[in-house]
C-alpha cells in the first residue's frame, strides 16, 4: 500500500468535513518525522494556513477531530502545528515488507522515465593521460546516475566525450618521433606517453622551436597526414586500453566513446548557422558569440587561425546528440571549474532559438585535492586510480585473511570490498563538496563506509541461510518493537530517496540511505534474536524483514555502483 496516498485520502476527507474544501497534492506534504515518537508520517499544517487563513495549531486540531482511526491508522496526534500519524505497527510492517519482497530487484523502481532518453556525458578522459583520482568523481557520479535513471524507467546513453583533440597531440607526436621508442610505448603504455609529454615541456622551455614542431604535427593530424593520424590513433588506443582496465575494475560502461575529434566534420554547419542567425561576431580576428547581455564573457567559437574550440565541439555534440538520441535531458558530469564554460555555450544554443537548450544540464561536482594540495600530473603530484584500487584490494584481502580466514573466493570478495570502499567514499558526500583525498580516509573500512554496508548485507544473507528451513506463516506482531519499526520505516522511504536522487542528480542520497538502513538493521539485529525456536511465526516475520533489508541494501549499492557479496 502507498501510505502517503492513503493518508492523503483521509486528510482530504477531513478537509472537506472540517473546512468544506479540497486541496490538491496533500500527499506531497507528508513528511517522515525525525524521530519515531512523532509517528510514522507527519503533516505540517502551516502549509495550509495561508489558504485557510488560520494558525497551524487550530488547523491541526480541527483536522484531527475529523480523522477516524481504521485498520491502517492507529491514531493521529496534534503537536504544535503538526498532525502526527501512527499506523498499526504490524499492519504497517507487513505491508512494507510484502511490497519490498513482491517487487524484488525492482523495488524503488518506477516507470516515470518511460519513453525518455537521458544522455549522460561522464568520465570523458583525456588521451595520453593516465587515469587519476581527479577523474574518479565524474566517472562514479555518472555511473550512479546512469543506474538511478535506468531504475526509474529512463533509457540512458552513457557517453565518454574523450578529450582527443588539441595541439598537445601534435606535441606528443613530435616528442615520440624525437625520443620515443615503439617497444617502450607498447610495454609501458600510457606511462611512456606521460613521460614523453613531460619531457617535451621541459625541453621546450630551453628550446621554444619545439613548440613550432608540435604545432606542425598537429596541423598534420588536422590535414589527415597518414603518419600523423596513425600515431595519434595508436596513442588513443593505448590510453583507452589503460582506461578500460580501470573501467572494468569499477564496473563502469559506456554506450559511446564519441570524443572531441568525432565532431571535426560536424562543426561547419553549426558555425554557418551561427553566422546566418547573426550571432557570430568578429573580435580581434577571432569569432565569438557576444554574451554581454547575459553578463558573461563572450563564447569563443573560432580562433584567429580558424581553429575550433572546446565550446565549438560541445555545441556540435549537443546538436548531434539531439538528432541521434532525441534526448529528454543531457547531463554533463563535469567539475564546477567548468561552470562558466557550460553556462556560456548552453546560452549560445538558447540564442540560436532551440528550446531544448533548457534540457542541457551541468551536473557539477567539487574539486579533488590530495592531502591538501592541488593535483598536478606534470609534477607527478597525483594518485593514479589503478594504484588506489589495487591498494584498497590488498587492504581488504588482509582484513579478510585476519577476520574470515575460511572464506571461499577471498580474492573476488577482496576486490568487491576494496573497490567498493573507494567508490562509496567518493559518493558519500554531496557532490558539490570538494574532496581532499587522504589515503587513510579512502581506505577506511569502519564507520560509515562501503564495507560496513556490505558487511551488513552479508550478515543478512547469513541469517537467511540459517533460516532456510523455516516454513511458517509470519506473524507481523513480532515487528512491533521500535528497532524493527525503524527498519520498516527506512525501507518504506527508499522509493522516495531514489526519486529525489534522480531529481537532484545526487547519488549521495542513495549512499547515505544505505548507511542508515544498515545501521538501523544492525540495531534490530542486536535487539532481537531473529530465529527463536519456540516462535516460528515471529521468526518468519523477522526473517522476512531481514530478507527485505538485504534486498534493499543490495539495490542501493547497485545503484551507486558497489557490489554486494553474500559472504564476507
Ligand atoms: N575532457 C574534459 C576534462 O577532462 C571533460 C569533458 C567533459 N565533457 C564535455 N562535453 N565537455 O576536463
Amino acid at each position: 500500500m502507498e501510505f502517503k496516498e492513503y493518508l492523503a485520502g483521509k486528510l482530504d476527507e477531513a478537509m472537506r468535513a472540517a473546512f468544506g474544501q479540497s486541496i490538491e497534492g496533500l500527499a506531497g506534504f507528508l513528511e517522515t518525522p525525525p524521530n519515531p515518537e512523532m509517528g510514522d508520517f507527519a503533516f505540517p499544517c502551516f502549509k495550509l494556513s495561508k489558504t485557510l487563513r488560520m494558525g497551524p495549531p487550530a488547523i491541526a486540531s480541527r483536522l484531527s477531530q475529523a480523522i477516524a482511526p481504521d485498520d491502517v491508522l492507529d491514531r493521529v496526534e496534534c503537536v504544535g502545528g503538526y498532525l502526527n500519524f501512527f499506523l498499526h505497527k504490524s499492519g504497517y510492517a507487513q505491508s512494507v515488507v510484502d511490497r519490498v519482497l513482491e517487487k524484488g530487484e525492482a523495488y524503488g523502481a518506477s516507470q516515470e522515465g518511460q519513453g525518455r532518453v537521458i544522455c549522460i556525458d561522464y568520465s570523458s578522459i583525456n588521451i595520453a593521460k593516465r587515469f587519476h583520482i581527479g577523474h574518479l568523481s565524474t566517472t562514479m557520479i555518472g555511473n550512479a546516475l546512469y543506474r538511478i535513471y535506468e531504475h526509474l524507467g529512463y533509457k540512458c546513453v552513457g557517453i565518454n566525450h574523450l578529450g582527443d583533440w588539441g595541439t598537445q597531440f601534435g606535441k606528443m607526436i613530435a616528442a615520440y618521433l624525437k625520443w620515443g621508442d615503439r617497444d617502450e610505448v607498447v610495454g609501458r603504455g600510457v606511462n611512456a606517453l606521460v613521460d614523453l609529454y613531460v619531457r617535451f615541456h621541459k625541453e621546450a622551455e630551453a628550446n621554444p622551436a619545439l613548440e613550432d614542431e608540435g604545432r606542425l604535427w598537429f596541423k598534420k593530424i588536422e590535414d589527415g597526414d597518414p603518419q600523423a593520424v596513425e600515431i595519434f590513433n595508436w596513442f588513443k588506443e593505448i590510453t583507452l586500453k589503460d582506461a578500460e582496465r580501470v573501467y572494468d575494475m569499477l564496473g563502469v560502461k559506456f554506450d559511446s566513446y564519441a570524443g572531441e575529434s568525432f565532431y571535426n566534420d560536424k562543426m561547419a554547419p553549426v558555425i554557418d548557422e551561427l553566422k546566418e542567425k547573426g550571432l557570430l561576431e568578429e573580435s580581434q580576428g577571432a569569432y565569438v558569440v557576444d554574451l554581454e547581455e547575459e553578463k558573461m564573457p563572450p563564447c569563443l567559437i573560432l580562433k584567429k587561425d580558424g581553429a575550433t574550440l572546446y565550446a565549438t565541439r560541445d555545441i556540435a555534440a549537443a546538436f548531434y546528440r539531439k538528432k541521434t538520441y532525441d534526448f529528454y535531458k543531457t547531463l554533463y558530469v563535469v567539475a564546477y571549474q567548468q561552470n562558466l564554460h557550460f553556462k556560456q555555450w548552453f546560452k549560445v544554443v538558447e540564442k540560436m532559438g532551440y528550446p531544448w537548450a533548457k534540457d542541457l544540464e551541468h551536473v557539477a561536482f567539487g574539486m579533488v585535492s590530495y592531502e591538501g594540495k592541488a593535483l598536478s600530473t606534470r609534477d607527478g603530484y597525483v594518485v593514479y586510480l589503478d594504484e588506489l584500487l589495487e591498494r584498497a584490494v590488498v587492504k581488504a584481502r588482509e582484513i579478510i585473511e585476519e577476520k574470515s580466514p575460511n572464506l571461499e573466493n577471498k580474492d573476488a570478495v577482496a576486490r568487491q570490498v576494496g573497490i567498493g570502499a573507494v567508490v562509496f567514499f567518493d559518493l558519500f558526500n554531496n557532490r558539490i563538496k570538494d574532496i581532499d583525498f587522504r589515503w587513510e580516509r579512502a581506505l577506511n573500512f569502519d564507520g560509515e563506509t562501503g564495507p560496513y554496508v556490505q558487511y551488513t548485507h552479508a550478515r543478512c544473507c547469513s541469517v537467511l541461510r540459517k533460516a532456510a528451513g523455516l516454513d511458517a506463516q509470519p506473524d507481523y506482531a513480532a515487528l512491533d518493537d521500535p528497532a524493527a519499526q525503524e527498519v520498516v520505516r527506512t525501507l518504506e522511504r527508499f522509493p522516495d530517496v531514489v526519486k529525489e536522487a534522480c531529481q537532484r542528480n545526487e547519488p549521495s542520497l542513495v549512499t547515505r540511505f544505505s548507511v542508515e538502513l544498515a545501521s538501523n538493521f544492525n540495531r534490530f539485529y542486536y535487539d532481537n534474536r531473529i530465529l527463536q525456536e519456540d516462535n516460528a511465526a515471529g521468526s518468519a516475520a523477522r526473517v522476512n524483514l531481514t530478507r527485505a533489508a538485504a534486498l534493499c541494501l543490495r539495490i542501493a549499492l547497485r545503484l551507486i555502483g558497489v557490489e554486494a557479496p553474500e559472504k564476507m
